[in-house]
């Protein structure tokens, strides 16, 4: 470690002491920083039978300055431990941010491949000039230590027809190569991801990009590639998508394509479906555990958005993750659902058949089941409402005022043909709704003044669970 690490360790490690963490909108069961700010979720792996989970952090600023990698473990993705920062803007190669990437398990090593962001001072437009993206490795035997970082690629190892706004490795294996993608502005505008392959973990050659035929988007971040069941799906975080579809969504969007053909070869992208269709939701990034499954957690936030603002920034610190979700497949569709350990922290509260109101309680699971005619209404802390009508499922909050509950969101919609179920996650300030079993999934930070449940659902099923969580 370095003298400026060294320095920046201690100021994080000072800040974090300082932080108050008891403020009322702290959440219970999703992971949050101490202090300061939060962005994607970095370099999720299980590790020597651990969950680690890095993050975008900045400790100094809750709007967001330069980025840190932090860190988390878990022993079952409810409970989270930090272990304060890894990784540190410490060098000339990364001195405007420890920018995202992910983690290679391999022969008990972490592997650890992120963008080291330089913003050159001068006139630059930072798209085409001024802007370095190193492509930067540093290992760790133990998930705890970093050893030396050490610079694998720089703008002028990229393929001629990008800018300088390439980033995001995701490194995996295959056989006995090693592929890395990473997501790029094309000098045309135009989003794309870069393929490399390598024989070795560090000597890295273009092997081609996978894009769409059309135009779509003009920057690809935190690309993903996966294979859930017999599916193979190209995830990415797409900037610059506008009017038509796009005009009363998120900024940003965050979505996956299913790849047909040879990947990497001859391969054609589907057309892309969202993620998440509620207001908080970008980034996200997936892992395997040990025993197998394919574990997807995302950033519940939105970068770029100033209709809407966080409360909790009154206290200091922004954003948090979505609660991990198991990403599954059913006849060729993905579905999405809260980690099944959740169950160890369920407490039957309620079981009723139509109708629900509950007060007072800050964390819990309600699930309504076989829904009759597709008839579902819920309004959480007398704001949100949740419900199923025209042929489209839709949350919306009833006052839109930065002031409100809402904190400034308004509507986020799907079409859906009908509606059997629905899960709602409910934590101190944000909430998760899964529907259909996973099929769609809308996320949405809320602030709520007092905390009140109220479900209409003629005939259906509805099971109500208090979610105790166990501070470690
Ligand atoms: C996505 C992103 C990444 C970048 C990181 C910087 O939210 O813009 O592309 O690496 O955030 O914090």
């Amino acid at each position: 470690m370095n003298v400026l690490a060294k320095d920046l360790k201690k100021q994080t490690e000072l800040v974090e002491r300082m932080a108050s963490r008891t403020d009322r909108f702290r959440q219970c069961f999703h992971l949050m920083p101490v202090t300061g700010w939060l962005n994607d979720p970095n370099g999720l792996c299980m590790f020597q039978g651990v969950f680690h989970a890095f993050f975008q952090y900045s400790p100094f600023d809750a709007q967001g300055g330069v980025k840190l990698w932090g860190h988390c473990t878990s022993e079952n993705m409810v409970d989270w431990k930090q272990e304060g920062a890894a990784l540190y803007p410490d060098s000339p190669f990364d001195c405007h941010g420890v920018y995202s990437g992910n983690v290679l398990v391999e022969d008990g090593r972490m592997y650890l491949y992120y963008t080291g962001n330089v913003k050159l001072d001068g006139d630059y437009d930072y798209i085409h000039t001024g802007r370095e993206s190193n492509t930067v490795l540093t290992i760790s035997e133990d998930g705890k230590t970093f050893g030396p970082k050490k610079v694998l690629m720089q703008n002028c190892d990229y393929p001629e027809f990008v800018t300088c706004h390439v980033r995001d490795p995701r490194v995996w294996k295959e056989g006995d190569r090693y592929y890395m993608i990473q997501g790029a502005r094309t000098k045309e505008d135009q989003g794309t991801a870069l393929l490399f392959v390598s024989s070795d973990k560090e000597n890295w050659t273009y092997s081609g990009q996978i894009t769409t035929r059309e135009k779509f988007g003009c920057m690809w971040e935190c690309p993903e590639y996966l294979k859930i069941g017999r599916r193979k799906v190209l995830s990415a975080s797409v900037q610059g998508l506008t009017g038509g579809e796009w005009k009363n969504r998120n900024v940003y969007q965050s979505g996956y394509f299913f790849v047909e053909g040879d990947f990497p070869g001859d391969c054609q992208l589907s057309e892309y479906y969202l993620w998440d269709y509620g207001f908080d939701f970008y980034a996200p990034q997936s892992f395997r555990t040990e025993d197998g499954r394919m574990i997807q957690i995302g950033w519940m936030g939105m970068p770029d958005c100033p209709q809407h603002i966080n409360k909790t920034l009154a206290d200091n610190w922004q954003h948090c993750f979505t609660f991990p979700r198991e990403i599954t497949q059913r006849d060729g569709m993905l579905l999405q659902n809260p980690v099944r350990e959740l169950r160890e922290k369920k407490e039957p509260v309620c079981m009723v058949t139509g109708n629900l109101h509950k007060e007072g309680i800050r964390t819990f699971e309600v699930d309504t089941e076989h829904i009759m005619a597709s008839a579902f209404r819920a309004v959480l802390a007398g704001e949100l409402v949740l419900e199923y009508r025209d042929g489209f499922f839709r949350m919306y909050f009833l006052h839109t005022e930065k002031e409100a509950v809402s904190g400034g969101r308004d509507m986020r919609c799907t079409k859906l043909p009908e509606l059997t179920d629905v899960k709602i996650l409910a934590d101190v300030s944000s909430v998760e709704v899964f529907l259909n079993g996973g099929e769609a999934v809308f996320s949405t930070r809320y602030y709520p003044d007092t905390y009140c449940v109220e479900i209409q659902a003629p005939g259906a099923d509805i099971q109500f669970w208090n979610i105790c969580h166990i501070k470690l």
